[in-house]
């Protein structure tokens, strides 16, 4: 899919923009602080609906405005789509197509984005979060009532997790609690394991591109629920619960369930996390989302858009070559205080946007 134009009304330090973008590469620079990141900010928030910064709307609109305004117009499978999105400091409004939507579910799908940031080059380095993270954003684009099961678990999570830490909680309710927490977690932790197994299929083929066959990749599913057979997974979830019923009463806190999932990486065999060098930590973790990529690609039968921020000059010149060139069909928007190497971009299909404090101040349009 491509995204064709952006505006932006009172967004961060932006006053009003109108610009179009390369279908290809769009390449936003300049020095820090002048807003190339909250251009890609916008349109990841018009993809989720929420900034990949922060969970504070609010901080969203310009300093000393009232109400922001980001839409999008985007082409996808043929047809032309657009979403709206108003933020004032009391209320939040989207549109598809003109038309308001209800639940955030709704909105998700429309456009479809993978942002890739230094933080991601971490995403085999650092904690399960990250990883769980990327996981759910992923199943998010794709699956259209996942993101509902996933606020459903955790609001059940958070209420069980209040009621251990009362004195005498009431067993009762925690056997209610149990019961949708299995529920909600069986289905997530299905939809994970399917996931996961397509992901890891990719990326294998992925990383043997990128290291010219000299690793093998391997991604499993690490879950405390084990299973595969798919009638009996809320049964385990259950059971799980109640033998460490008394561990949670203890500790006063849930300890077991899909929430403490996670993904092992391997390459040849080792655990990258602990065993790999941070080269192949990185190119692990650009496998792993190049994967993403050609996953949702698979799926919905466009590729996403993709988000480079900052993240071309953690790169040496031949990953950011296999980055751009891997990925053919793909709309990219690079932010970027430099220049990149020369041979990496081809200047025919990109476009420059020269940002300078809030103001695209010159386009260079390379081809079209
Ligand atoms: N709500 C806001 N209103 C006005 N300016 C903002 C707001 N939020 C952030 N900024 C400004 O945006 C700038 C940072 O933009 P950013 O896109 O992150 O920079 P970079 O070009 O380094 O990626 C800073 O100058 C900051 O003061
Ligand atoms: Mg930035």
């Amino acid at each position: 899919m491509k995204l064709k134009n952006l505006q932006l009304v009172n967004y961060r330090n932006y006053d009003k923009l109108y610009i179009e973008f390369n279908d290809r590469i769009n390449l936003l620079l300049g020095s820090n602080g002048q807003g190339k990141t909250n251009i890609a900010e916008s349109i990841y928030l018009l993809a989720f609906g929420k900034s990949f910064r922060t969970n504070r709307d609010r901080e969203l609109i310009k300093f000393n405005t009232e109400n922001l305004y980001v839409g999008g117009g985007y082409e996808k499978n043929g047809r032309n789509g657009m979403v709206e999105i108003a933020i004032s400091k009391a209320k939040k409004g989207i549109k598809v197509n003109k038309i308001p939507i209800v639940k955030l579910a709704e909105l998700l799908g429309n456009i479809n984005v993978v942002i890739f940031s230094p933080e991601d080059l971490r995403l085999v380095k650092d904690g399960p979060k990250i990883r769980r993270s990327f996981i759910d954003r992923e199943i998010s684009q794709i699956v259209p009532g996942y993101y509902g099961l996933l606020t459903g678990y955790n609001k059940i999570l958070a209420n069980r997790n209040k009621l251990l830490k009362n004195m005498n909680p009431d067993l009762n309710l925690l056997d209610v609690y149990d019961e949708s927490l299995a529920d909600y977690g069986s289905k997530i932790f299905m939809f994970r394991k399917k996931f996961i197994e397509r992901i890891a299929e990719i990326s294998k083929d992925m990383h043997a591109r990128l290291t010219d066959n000299k690793e093998d990749l391997n991604v499993i599913y690490k879950s405390q629920i084990q299973i595969n057979d798919e009638s009996s997974v809320k049964d385990k979830f259950i059971n799980i619960l109640k033998d460490k019923r008394k561990h949670d009463l203890d500790m006063r806190i849930s300890g077991y369930g899909i929430h403490k999932d996670d993904i092992l990486i391997q390459i040849n065999g080792l655990d990258v996390r602990l065993y790999g060098s941070q080269g192949q930590q990185r190119t692990a973790s650009i496998s792993l989302k190049l994967s993403e990529i050609e996953l949702i690609n698979r799926e919905v039968g466009e590729y996403p858009l993709l988000i480079l921020d900052d993240v071309f000059s953690e790169l040496d010149e031949k990953r950011q070559k296999l980055l751009v060139d891997n990925l053919k069909d793909v709309q990219m928007f690079i932010t970027t205080a430099e220049y990149l190497h020369k041979n990496v971009l081809d200047m025919n299909n990109t476009t420059v946007f020269y940002i300078d404090n809030g103001k695209v101040v010159k386009t260079e349009n390379g081809g079209n």
